[in-house]
């Protein structure tokens, strides 16, 4: 298996691997640690059958099983904007800013794949932010600033940029999942520290409201340069998989219509927001 950097500070490429291969202990490992290192990893021509997908995601940790599925695994997520396709189409265009996966949680998910069934015609890359390169890069001053500021962080705050004037069912059904105060800077275990932005952030604890939201809108423009961005434009049998602690990530437009699919597996947070 060969490694081979996208950027300067985000994503490789992963080579020379077979289908086969993709559950193996021994590579299972070396590719979380090059998860760790690189945020993104990129397996491109791979056209994964979804029972080899959730192979190799059990192989990683341990795959979410959802409530809102569509085939026969459990553990596999559709990603369209289709509602004849997705039974979350509704919602996903909320992918289009960038974002955690699971920021509103306790534990937020380890790692997310994506495998593309189906690509766009123009549009529809994915891009991803390293959150620990961003943090690193800041000012000591601006470090010392904000280490101990709290954000709180709701599925309101996400639907509100898509759907900025909701009637009073959409946004009971948003508060239907609570809101969660989570750190600004992720303190991880591994000594590393990462920013805790995205979609889902609504307001600073402690500071004005528009002061706040200034604060996350600059933070938000600072992390997602291009010197700490990769974009993926996608081919059909394509893999990614994203360390979802410590990158951001958004969907570049695309038309709903399109016929872009992708199958998802989310893994299992081990680490909760500290
Ligand atoms: C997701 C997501 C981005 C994309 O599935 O969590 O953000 O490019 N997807 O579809
Ligand atoms: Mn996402």
């Amino acid at each position: 298996m060969q490694l081979t950097p996208l950027s300067s500070s985000i994503g490789a490429s992963v080579t020379d691997i077979v289908p086969g291969d993709l559950g193996d202990e021994p590579i299972a490992a070396e590719l979380l640690g090059a998860l760790e290192q690189f945020g993104v990893l990129v397996f491109g021509d791979l056209h994964l059958d979804d029972a080899t997908q959730v192979r190799f995601a059990r192989a990683l940790g341990q795959p979410e099983i959802l409530p809102l599925r569509t085939g026969d695994h459990p553990e596999i997520f559709v990603v369209s904007l289709d509602p004849e396709k997705a039974a979350s189409a509704g919602y996903l265009k909320g992918t289009f800013y960038w974002h955690i996966d699971g920021a509103t949680d306790d534990i937020p998910n380890k790692a997310t794949m994506l495998n593309a069934i189906g690509v766009a015609a123009t549009g529809g890359g994915t891009e991803f932010c390293n959150a620990y390169a961003a943090w690193e890069a800041l000012p000591d001053d601006e470090k010392e600033a904000y280490r101990d500021l709290r954000v709180v962080h709701s599925f309101e705050a996400a639907q509100r940029l898509v759907t900025p004037d909701p009637t009073d069912e959409q946004v009971e059904e948003w508060r239907r999942r609570p809101a969660k105060e989570q750190p600004l800077a992720w303190k991880h275990r591994s000594g590393r520290v990462s920013l805790v932005l995205g979609a889902t952030s609504d307001h600073v604890v402690g500071l004005g409201l528009d002061e706040g939201r200034a604060l996350l809108a600059r933070l938000e423009s600072w992390a997602t340069q291009p010197q700490f961005v990769y974009r993926h434009e996608w081919q059909v049998g394509d893999l990614v998989i994203w360390d979802n602690r410590g990158t951001m990530h958004r969907a570049l437009p695309y038309d709903a219509k399109s016929p872009r699919l992708m199958h998802r597996v989310t893994l299992v947070g081990d680490e909760a927001f500290a």
